[in-house]
């Protein structure tokens, strides 16, 4: 494994592996690696000549309140993890490296980000599409893997590749979970031992819907609410937002039907956790 903190370096590099027509899978990541960052290497790997990761806690995509500072970082675990999973180049770049004194020009999303995490973090993800833009032209992957645990980022980065002609495909990935159903984050080594084990009534939450749904709900406000009640009741989380949408498109629906997702984000002392189920309804 070579690690790049180098944009034009990197550049140089993966110029001759296109010239040896080696095809690029790229992860494009925060650090602090987990179990459902290594799966989307392991797809990487399965799928391409050359797997590239980046590991780049973005400034522009948190809020002035956010936790910017205190987001984890250990890049010697990390490079372990990398090299483990195959990895062939590590792209590390610093804040300047990356946008030198100040950004002169920022990408702006236009839609899919009035709900869910969008509205609750105005700006995040013009972050997101600036800082993946960015990648994408350093890097120049054939395909680009994403965890659907994040699902409106899949659905925004979905509309930057289409709009701005990307020649790259898109995976999205299943999102992988500790034993007890948590989603598994970054952000979860913040919990405390308490918090901890409430948190794993998100997903319960989510499959008491899920379940509600196949056996035939199909009001919008009363899925919901089932979601609300349950984590009410189980946990001592503060709720940011529990919706339902059409998916990808992240229409507000009144009645469920087709492909939909039910998504939440809920405030624990020093994490804010996200997660999200979809169901296909016939
Ligand atoms: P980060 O939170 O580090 O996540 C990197 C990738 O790993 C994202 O695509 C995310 O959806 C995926 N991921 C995280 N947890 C997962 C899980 N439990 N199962 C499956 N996939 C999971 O998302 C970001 O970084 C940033 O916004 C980024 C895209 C790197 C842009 O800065």
């Amino acid at each position: 494994m070579k690690t790049f903190t180098s944009a034009a370096e990197l550049q140089q590099a993966l110029r001759e592996e296109k010239s040896h027509h080696n095809s690029i899978g790229y992860v494009p990541t925060m650090g602090f690696l987990h179990q459902g960052h290594a799966t989307l290497l392991e797809k990487a790997r399965n799928e391409n000549d050359i797997v590239v990761l980046s590991i780049f806690v973005n400034p522009l995509q948190f809020g002035p309140n956010e936790d910017f500072e205190t987001y984890p970082r250990d890049l010697e675990r990390d490079e372990n993890v990398a090299a483990k999973a195959g990895v062939d180049y590590l792209f590390y770049p610093t804040v300047h490296e990356m946008y030198g004194e100040e950004p002169s020009v920022k990408v702006v999303v236009q839609s899919r980000t009035d709900c869910l995490c969008g509205k609750q973090r105005p700006g995040h993800f013009d972050g997101v599409a600036t800082v993946l833009t960015k990648f994408f032209n350093i890097i120049l992957p054939d395909r680009a893997y994403f965890g659907k645990k994040d699902a409106q980022q899949v659905a925004v980065i979905d509309g930057l590749i289409q709009d701005f002609n990307f020649p790259i495909q898109l995976v999205a990935v299943d999102t992988v979970r500790e034993e007890d159903g948590l989603a598994k984050s970054s952000r979860n080594v913040n919990l405390s031992v308490q918090e901890r084990m409430e948190a794993r009534e998100l997903y319960q939450s989510l499959l008491k819907a899920k379940e509600a749904v196949e056996s035939g709900e199909r009001n919008a406000a009363a899925v919901t609410a089932l979601v609300s009640e349950h984590i009410g009741a189980h946990t001592s989380g503060v709720i940011d937002y529990i919706e339902v949408y059409q998916y990808p498109e992240l229409k507000p629906i009144e009645t469920l039907s087709g492909h939909v997702i039910i998504a939440m984000a809920i405030k624990f002392k020093h994490a804010r956790l996200i997660d999200n189920i979809t169901i296909n309804i016939e």
